[in-house]
């Protein structure tokens, strides 16, 4: 989302230089969605594959569908909305696969749930897709338990990538990691380190989140950003995290933190620091 025109504003050779550097430090995953860089992150992403089409089968392809943004690259969108029809669903991978110049997508997600929708029009657009080997895996994103339940009666659903972190921890006690457990969901963290504001000493509403952080990084001999994801990883849901960095010692550092686990009570004093009371 952020090595696009959203955000670092990569060239072609800078997009290959970070996924070779990723995949030389074992990190494959890739995530997308088809609006990053309003609709252009994939194509340009793709523009540093088809240098190289050997990389392909080293990496994983994660990418979204169902938001449809207004702007100039869809000029046919009168309003933001949501759409999760059969039709948009099939015609959106297809898109997506055409911008990465790829025959197939690792992991294909709804980005958010859509008020309108239809579970048997979605399953039959996975069943299709799937069959096609167009994508190997359906997910979804933002989705909170009871419409995870609805959908995952019509079709099977392998990730869930919500946003979490110390600050955004709702998905602890809103059901969402539960309900993840019990269908067999991996679920996926974005913006797991709050754009790096927990880090920054300055910011007035994450002091005590930085105090907690700094005194668990010196106990377990590692980093700020270490224990943050640490504390994500230490959930028995076996939360991935979606690292939104543009630099490359940044995604190392959080590799690091992917064997951390924190005690139980460290885990707590991290979540009391960032609610601001005890459990009761
Ligand atoms: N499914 C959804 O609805 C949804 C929504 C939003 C995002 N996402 C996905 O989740 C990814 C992560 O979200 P995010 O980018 O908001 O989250 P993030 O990883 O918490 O934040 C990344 C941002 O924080 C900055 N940062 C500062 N210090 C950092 C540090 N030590 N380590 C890492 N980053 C640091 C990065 O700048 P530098 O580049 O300078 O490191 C970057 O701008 C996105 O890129 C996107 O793929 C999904």
């Amino acid at each position: 989302m952020r090595w696009g025109v959203w955000g670092a504003e990569f060239s072609t050779a800078q997009y290959r230089t970070m996924i070779e550097a990723c995949l030389e430090n074992g990190i494959a995953c890739f995530d997308h969605a088809d609006i990053y860089g309003g609709y252009t992150t994939e194509a340009e992403f793709g523009g540093a594959l088809k240098e190289d089409p050997s990389i392909r089968q080293h990496l994983k392809l994660v990418t979204k569908c169902g938001i449809q943004m207004t702007g100039p690259n869809r000029p046919q969108h009168t309003i933001k909305s949501y759409n999760t029809s059969k039709e948009h669903i099939i015609r959106s991978a297809e898109r997506s696969l055409q911008n990465f110049g790829t025959d197939y997508l690792d992991v294909f997600l709804i980005h958010r749930p859509d008020p309108l929708l239809d579970p048997s029009e979605v399953a039959e657009a996975v069943s299709q897709l799937k069959q096609q080997g167009k994508i190997l895996a359906f997910g979804v994103s933002n989705f909170l338990p009871h419409q995870t339940d609805l959908l995952a009666a019509h079709t099977l659903i392998e990730y869930n990538q919500v946003e979490i972190s110390v600050s955004k921890a709702d998905a602890f006690s809103n059901g969402t990691l539960e309900n993840c457990m019990k269908h067999g969901i991996i679920p996926m963290a974005w913006a797991p380190l709050g754009g790096g504001l927990f880090t920054d000493e300055t910011h007035p509403h994450f002091r005590s989140i930085t105090a907690t952080t700094k005194e668990l990084a010196e106990k377990y001999n590692t980093g700020l950003n270490e224990i943050l994801l640490a504390w994500l990883h230490t959930h028995p849901s076996g939360i991935v995290s979606v690292i939104g960095t543009t630099k490359i010692d940044r995604l190392l550092q959080a590799k690091a933190a992917a064997s951390i686990r924190l005690q139980r009570e460290d885990w707590f004093a991290l979540l009391q620091a960032a609610t601001g009371e005890e459990v009761a």
